[in-house]
């Protein structure tokens, strides 16, 4: 376990990477002190370079011996990431942003759509400790997409039921008499679900993104516009999210 300054990165070596299929990887480092809580993010920098961008990745497990980062390669920063061996260092700073607030004793509805897996599937862990029946859908374009999930959707039918997430949440919510519904995936998956769920009472909170310069909430680079009481203001997605209750988004800023 290392100390962790919270503006400082910390090095830590990585433990396994474990290749799911040719997009998707996990990647396992040494621990942090610190705990994170399920919906934070780490930036996530390589050794060697120390000017080179840091990517935000959230946590996907973490333990008193490990950090696991579930990453699906897009570019160039991801690419390197998959490249890492077994020893080799890499910077990490956090753990950043706010978290999924957890319910208790509820029926909760996990929805997530491809690489929107990675912070559901720590939150899940937690949501189970604290007495909520779970019940998660995941969605992807094809079977590279999907991960172990209650229910899984594919826009091409190469496994589960083919068509999107989304298609049958309502029935659903009814029949589980579900509360509360945490959603990370594609922006629009997810402002179709807010918009949804919009007439209804259930709690509906979204694990934003949007590019990081800073990461740390002092360029407002990652700037969204969010409703309040007080009218609309911009919150970052870095620092003040990545997760808000979806009710306040103004999705189409
Ligand atoms: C809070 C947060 C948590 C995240 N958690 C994870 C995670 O757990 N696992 C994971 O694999 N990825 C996660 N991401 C996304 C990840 O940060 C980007 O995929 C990564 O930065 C891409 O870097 P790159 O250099 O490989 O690709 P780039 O070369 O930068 O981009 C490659 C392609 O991906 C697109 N892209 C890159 N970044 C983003 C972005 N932030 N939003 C939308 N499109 C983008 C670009 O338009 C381009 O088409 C998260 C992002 C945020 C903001
Ligand atoms: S990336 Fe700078 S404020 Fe969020």
């Amino acid at each position: 376990m290392k100390d962790l300054a919270t503006t400082e990165y910390s090095i830590v070596a990585v433990q396994k990477v474990n290749t799911l299929n040719s997009s998707y990887f996990i990647l396992e480092t040494d621990a942090l002190k610190s705990t994170p809580c399920p919906g934070q993010f780490y930036l996530l920098k390589s050794k060697e370079k120390e000017q080179g961008l840091h990517i935000p990745i959230s946590i996907y497990h973490s333990t008193d011996e490990a950090l696991k980062f579930m990453v699906k390669i897009v570019g160039e920063g991801t690419n390197e990431l998959a490249k890492l061996k077994i020893g080799e260092g890499l910077r990490l700073l956090g753990p950043l942003g706010n978290s999924f607030p957890i319910a208790e004793h509820k029926n909760v509805l996990l929805i997530s759509g491809g690489i929107g897996y990675a912070p559901l599937f720590y939150l899940k862990e937690k949501l189970e400790r604290l007495n909520n029946l779970t019940i998660w859908l995941h969605g992807g374009r094809s079977k590279d997409d999907v991960f172990p999930a209650d229910k899984i959707y594919t826009e091409d039918g190469s496994v589960g039921v083919k068509g999107l997430v989304t298609d049958s949440i309502l029935e659903i919510i009814e029949k589980e008499a579900i509360d509360t519904v945490y959603c990370c995936g594609p922006k629009g998956m997810m402002k179709h679900i807010s918009k949804l769920l919009e007439p209804s009472n259930v709690e509906l909170y979204v694990s934003l993104e949007e590019y990081m310069a800073c990461g740390l909430g002092s360029c407002m680079g990652c700037a969204v516009a969010i409703n309040t009481k007080l009218g609309r203001v911009y919150k970052t997605v870095c620092n003040d999210g990545p997760i808000f209750e979806a009710k306040g988004v103004i999705w189409d800023e």
